[in-house]
Parts: C-alpha cells; structure tokens; sequence
C-alpha cells in the first residue's frame, strides 16, 4: 500500500516524506513546485537511501490526478498538504488562495472518492483559532473568525471534510492543527526556503544570524505577555512530520473525523527566541524594537494533550535544538535549495 503526499516538495511535506520512507512506507509524492525545488526530490533519496514516484502536477488539473491514481493501485491514503501559505499574499490575492486551497482539495477528495481512497490527514493551522478567548488553546475552541483569506481557507476546508464525511461515514480523516513549524533536518540537507525577505520569524533570525540581514524587527513589545513581544508555540518540523505518521496510523484504526493540536505546549516570545538562537549557536543577534505587525495576536499556544492521548504523540525536541538546526541548514544552505 502507498500514502500519497500533496505537497510533498515544501516544507512540511519533504520532512514528512523522510519520515514515512524511514519507516517503511511507499510513498508516491505530487507537486507543481509552486512554492519549491525539485532539487528537494533528490535531497529526499539523499537522506533515505529509497525512491518513490514523482508526479509534477497542479491538484486543480483532474485528470493529472485521476492518472496518479489509475498508475498507483496502490495508493489506499493521502496525507495533503498542497496549498498556499502566505498570510500577507493572501490579503492581496483572495483569488488565487480560495481557488487553488479549496478546489485543489476538492479535486483532491473527488478523485480519492472516485478511486475508493477514504483516507486522508489535512494540514491545518493554529490561525483557524483566529484571537484565541484562551491560552492554552484545546480543539474545542471557537473557530471560524480567521483574520485573513489564507486562514479562511483553512477553516472552510475542516468544514469540507466534515460534510464529506457526514455523508459518508467510510472516510477516515485527520485534521492537524499545526502550531509555528521552524527547524531542518538534523541532515541539513531540506529544510525552509521562503521566496525573497522571509515573513517568518525564524527564517528572518537566521538570516539574520548568517549576515545576510542586519538585524531582526521585532513587532511589538507591548503584548499582554512575560516581556511584551508575541508568544508563539514553535514545533520541530521533524516532530510535526512524525505526528502524520501516528495520524495516519491511528485514523486507519479508529475511523471517523478528528482534530488535534500539533505543537509542544510550550509559549516563547520573540526574545526568548533571540536569546535561544544565539545560546544554541553562539551567534549574535541584533534585533530592534518596532511597532506591531497587522494582524498579529499577542499569545498563541496549544493544550497538545489529546494529541499524546488519542495519537500518543508529544514532541520530542526542544528549542534549542529548533535553533540549531534551523541554523545548520541555513549555514549548509545559505541561498536555499537555489534556483
Ligand atoms: P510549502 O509551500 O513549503 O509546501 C506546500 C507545497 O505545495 C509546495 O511544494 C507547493 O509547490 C505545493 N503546492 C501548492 N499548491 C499546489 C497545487 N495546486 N498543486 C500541486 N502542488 C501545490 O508549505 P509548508 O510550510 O510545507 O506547508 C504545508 C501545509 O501546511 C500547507 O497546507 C500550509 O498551509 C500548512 N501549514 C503550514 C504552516 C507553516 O507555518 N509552514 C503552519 C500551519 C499550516
Ligand atoms: C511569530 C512571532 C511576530 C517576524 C504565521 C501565520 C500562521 C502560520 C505560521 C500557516 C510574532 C514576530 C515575526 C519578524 C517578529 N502559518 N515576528 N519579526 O504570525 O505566528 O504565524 O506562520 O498556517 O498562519 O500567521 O508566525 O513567524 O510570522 O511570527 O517580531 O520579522 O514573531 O510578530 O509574534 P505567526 P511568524
């Protein structure tokens, strides 16, 4: 049996495919490199020692899609993570975001429909939360009120699947909430490659660290937290990787639809993760204090229990060790995977 991973050349989705290839599972990867490298491809099958199948394909194009699935019989689940992700960009191309999110996961589950494949985890995010009432945030709480079109995408696609499964109760399906994902593989081999300045806080702090930026704009410290700047939960991308293994694993299982937090409980304000990164690193970095951002929350963080119950996940690596890897792909990397 083979998983099929949207997506499966960015970010997230490459961490997640070396995990499921190290742990015995055929894979076959779809992508149309909109927002990646085929360079990845290769890096995967650097870190694994095995091969899988490739398909360059758009999701909104059905009949690439219906192709994978006539050439890979195989293919009994499908991890998703092909979408775009861009909070600021979403603003500016509501378009482009709602067509390409939500028709490609149309497509997607009407072609996994058409092939008997019932199975799927979906990459959400902790933006569904919009201001949370509360911190620690649990899965109950209010969603819905997202404050930008990429994280309306996210709200109406649990939505989506909800229906689908409502009316038809042989879907299996797995939402992950996921937190902030930083961090590489310890490998250095993929990491995160953002297009231009990134927005992200810790790609800005490595540039930063490697001198290829002077110094980091911190956006507020004015925030009802222990030293003003925003509180995130950041989680290794690898342990994010690994809690789609314990996903999948546990939706076959169990059956039925369910949602859980993915991130280590834990809240780090934009200080504490300068002071992590230079103590992991010994590098310096210089940072200024500036207005907030639009948009932004002062805390955010996941109550990740149900995940270590229901999945029996919880993360394993800490923030030093976040700090230190992102740093050594950015050191091993210092222009990405390039052009
Ligand atoms: P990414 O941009 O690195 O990876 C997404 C991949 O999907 C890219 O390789 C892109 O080329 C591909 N893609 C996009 N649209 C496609 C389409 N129509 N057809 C085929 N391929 C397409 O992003 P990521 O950080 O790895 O995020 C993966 C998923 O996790 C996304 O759905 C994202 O919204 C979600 N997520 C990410 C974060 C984060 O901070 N990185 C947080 C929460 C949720
Ligand atoms: C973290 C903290 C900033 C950059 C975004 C999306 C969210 C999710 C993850 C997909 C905040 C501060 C940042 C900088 C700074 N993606 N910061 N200087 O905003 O929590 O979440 O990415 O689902 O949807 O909104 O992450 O890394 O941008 O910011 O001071 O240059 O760092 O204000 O407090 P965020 P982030």
């Amino acid at each position: 049996m083979s998983v099929l991973i949207t997506g499966g050349a960015g970010f997230i989705g490459s961490h997640t495919a070396v995990e499921f290839l190290n742990a015995g599972y055929d894979i076959v990867i779809v992508d149309n490199f909109c927002n990646s490298k085929p360079v990845v491809l290769d890096r995967i099958k650097a870190i694994t020692g095995k091969n899988f199948k490739f398909y360059q394909l758009d999701l909104l194009d059905a009949r690439a899609l219906e192709n994978v699935f006539e050439e890979n019989k195989d293919i009994d689940s499908c991890i998703h993570f092909a979408g775009l992700k861009a909070v600021g960009e979403s603003v500016f191309k509501p378009i482009e975001y709602y067509h390409n999110n939500l028709t490609g996961t149309l497509t997607l589950c009407q072609t996994m429909k058409k092939y008997g494949v019932k199975t799927m985890v979906f990459s959400s995010s902790a933006t569904v939360y919009g201001v949370p009432e509360s911190v620690p945030i649990k899965e109950d709480a209010k969603i819905g009120e997202a404050t930008n079109p990429y994280g309306e995408t996210k709200v109406m696609i649990e939505r989506i699947l909800r229906d689908i499964y409502k009316s038809d109760n042989e879907w299996n399906i797995s939402v992950l909430r996921y937190f902030n994902p930083i961090g590489a593989h310890k490998s250095g081999l993929i990491g995160e490659d953002p297009k231009g300045i990134p927005n992200n806080l810790l790609p800005y702090v490595t540039q930063v660290a490697s001198g290829k930026l002077p110094y980091l704009h911190v956006y507020g410290d004015d925030y009802d937290t222990h030293d003003g700047t925003g509180v995130r939960d950041y989680i290794h991308v690898v342990d994010l990787a690994q809690a789609h293994l314990k996903a999948l694993e546990s939706i076959k299982q169990r059956g039925g639809i369910d949602v859980f937090n993915i991130g280590t409980g834990t809240g780090y304000s934009v200080l504490d993760i300068v002071k992590a990164y230079e103590k992991a690193t010994g590098k310096k970095i210089n940072y200024k204090i500036e207005g907030r951002r639009p948009g932004d929350i002062g805390a955010c963080f996941a109550d990740p229990s149900k995940a270590a119950e229901i999945l029996g996940w919880s993360a394993k690596y800490g923030i030093l060790e976040m700090c230190r890897d992102a740093d050594n792909w950015q050191k091993k990397n210092p222009d990405g995977y390039g052009e």
